[in-house]
């Protein structure tokens, strides 16, 4: 099998990726390009992502991004073996940019098209700086738009989802508490940086869903913003200085004493020694120390992509679709369509 080239699209969200990757004949991966245009400016001013105005912002992205990537690779289209792009979950508006483009790119060039999910994607990645998975391992899928527990026993055939958010996505809650807190959006960066400068232990806030009889290894991060704005509004109302730096500790201790306690209590349970933490959150200092701590301590192998393949990109899905091209998988019909809700 000669070295085929894959190309990945993603518009799942804010980000406009486009991401190029040379799969060997020994089944290896190779990075050659990632682009990713941002809208993130745009939604700043609104706190949060704008779906309209992030599909516009895809649609002008798009092709200077592709060519962009193209040229960094020093490829021409001709060369590309398939197109792999994310048909969900995301918005619709914007998933629709990214699959369009790619069904036309797969049209005009007679190439296989793969409708990859999101998620699986955010798993994949990581095989391009840490090398191919374990046969068996567990995923924690954290950003602003999912917090997801998976079983991953074939990146390109099966991924069972143990747990989720039963309200807000880690990422959002971090942006919420961010807003309380009168920091800048998204609110991730501030309150990891703020939090450096903190004590986690000053305030004990609420560990969701950590009950016996609760979900296992579902989550919930709504009543914990909802206890720090309460607790801010109260010192607030009594006329006392709100010590930002602790709350914001406190705060980030609770959302990642979850993750990690659950993520490797899931481990446990199924099995796995293996633990891959990914999506915008993963570039969290605290939640990979105390991941590293409590994966050390269990016999567990963590591994964290770097922060640029954590976020979303094209490099994810072209990956996703590298593992698909390797396992022989059947391409997707060119009438595939986007779907917001795609489970994994
Ligand atoms: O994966 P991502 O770039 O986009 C999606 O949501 O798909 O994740 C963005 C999220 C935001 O909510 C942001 O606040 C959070 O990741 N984030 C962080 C950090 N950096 C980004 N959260 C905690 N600590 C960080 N250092
Ligand atoms: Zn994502």
């Amino acid at each position: 099998m000669p070295d085929k080239i894959i190309l990945g699209i993603e518009s799942s969200c804010d980000e406009t990726g486009v991401g190029i990757v040379r799969l060997g004949a020994d089944g290896s991966l190779e990075l050659l390009a990632d682009e990713v245009s941002s809208s993130l400016e745009q939604h700043v001013r609104f706190g949060g992502v704008v779906p309209e105005v992030a599909s516009r912002a895809h649609l002008e992205a798009m092709a200077p991004a592709m060519g962009r990537a193209l040229e960094t690779a020093g490829i021409g289209l001709p060369d590309v073996h398939s197109i792999a792009v994310t048909a969900g979950p995301g918005l619709a508006g914007a998933l629709l940019v990214g699959v369009s483009a790619a069904k036309a790119y797969a049209a005009a060039l007679d190439k296989p098209l793969y409708g990859v999910n999101h998620l699986a994607g955010h798993v994949a990645v990581d095989t391009l700086q840490h090398g191919p998975l374990p046969e068996r391992c567990l995923a924690l899928l954290v950003s602003g738009g999912h917090t997801q527990l998976l079983l991953v026993e074939g990146i390109a055939s099966s991924i069972t989802e143990l747990g989720s958010t039963i309200d807000d996505a880690a990422g959002e809650a971090y942006d919420k508490v961010a807003r309380v807190l009168d920091l800048p959006y998204p609110g991730g960066p501030p309150i990891d940086r703020l939090s450096a400068q903190g004590d986690p232990a000053a305030i004990a806030f609420p560990r969701g869903l950590t009950g016996q009889r609760d979900a296992k290894f579902d989550f919930s991060f709504s009543g914990l913003k909802t206890a720090v704005a309460r607790w801010v509004e109260q010192r607030e109302r009594a006329g006392e200085p709100v010590p930002v730096a602790d709350v914001a500790a406190s705060f980030q201790e609770a959302v990642v004493d979850v993750l990690t306690a659950k993520a490797v209590r899931a481990a446990r349970e199924y099995e796995v020694d293996t633990l891959v933490i990914s999506g915008g959150v993963a570039a969290n200092s605290r939640l990979s120390a105390l991941a590293a701590e409590r994966c050390a301590d269990a016999g567990i192998t963590l591994r964290v992509p770097r922060p640029r393949l954590c976020t979303d990109n094209g490099a994810m899905i072209a990956a996703l679709g590298a593992h698909l091209v390797a396992a022989g998988a059947k391409p997707s019909p060119l009438d595939l369509s986007a779907n917001p809700a795609l489970p994994v």
